[in-house]
């Protein structure tokens, strides 16, 4: 059995390669999950505390879930939004930000719906599932950033018509300009970074493998093996908050 002293060194021996490849690399992308908020305090989805542990995705993510029951979808819209107001970027946001001052030609996708990256200071966030922080009117389709706790449940527009929230519900389709400009971005970057995230929700799961399939070197940083593991060119073991700061500086 390999020793744990062992495998600290092969993953610090594996974080100043990738650090090799980002710094010599022209055109750099990461896509980000929910680990990459999860040292934020926000909970992610699958996994020992995962949400969809203890919440029935169907009933609560989806368009028929809404149709049927907008009011318990809302209570729980409300209480992820209360939870999320009180959490602040961590150290991965932040050398996110940085990577992207670093780098001329970057693109950050997530598929997180906090809004840590931009309060972080990434300035151009490719948004793949939405934000919990935006409100779609589902009768005149007008949107807008509402950040205040709504008074009254299910929140309505100044049509009369119900509000939702402007996330991607289970199938739905992701926005298409946001599908589009990472996809294009999986075809030339030379470095694509995959953080905190379980790559089990397609399409998103779909990039790293095009973007290898394209040339680019994929590193993986995760707690655990995920899907994508073994066709990762590294996989970073650790949190994301801390890894990235070693890599980024
Ligand atoms: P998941 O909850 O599926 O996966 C989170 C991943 O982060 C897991 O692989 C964990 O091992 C890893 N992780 C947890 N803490 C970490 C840390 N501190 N550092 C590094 N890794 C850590 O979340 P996503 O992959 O983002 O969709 O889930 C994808 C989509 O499924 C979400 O956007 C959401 C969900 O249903 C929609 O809402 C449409």
């Amino acid at each position: 059995m390999r020793s744990l002293a062992h495998a600290t060194r092969d993953n610090e021996k594996l974080i100043q390669q990738a650090k090799h490849w980002l710094e010599s690399a022209g055109c750099v992308a990461a896509v980000t999950g929910a680990g990459v908020s999860a040292e934020s305090g926000v909970p992610t989805f699958r996994g020992k505390d995962g949400l969809w542990r203890n919440f029935r995705a169907e009933e609560l993510a989806t368009p028929a879930a809404f149709q049927r029951d907008p009011l318990t979808v809302w209570q729980w819209y409300q209480w992820r939004r209360g939870l999320i107001a009180e959490c602040q970027p961590n150290a991965g946001h932040f050398a996110l930000a940085r990577l992207e001052q670093k780098k001329l030609d970057f693109l950050l996708i997530t598929q997180n719906v906090d809004g840590l990256h931009e309060q972080a200071g990434s300035g151009k966030v490719c948004r793949l599932h939405g934000s919990i922080w935006v409100v779609r009117c589902i009768s005149c389709g007008k949107e807008q950033e509402e950040r205040e706790a709504f008074a009254e449940l299910p929140p309505r527009c100044t049509c009369g018509g119900l509000l939702r929230p402007g996330v991607v519900w289970f199938g739905e389709n992701l926005p298409a300009e946001a599908w589009r400009e990472a996809e294009a971005f999986m075809l030339r970057c030379e470095v694509l970074l995959v953080i905190g995230t379980s790559s089990a929700v397609y399409p998103a799961a779909s990039l790293a493998p095009l973007a290898r399939q394209c040339g680019a070197r994929v590193v993986e940083i995760n707690l655990e093996l995920t899907g994508l593991s073994a066709q990762a060119d590294a996989v970073l073991a650790g949190r994301s908050g801390e890894i990235l700061e070693e890599l980024i500086g």
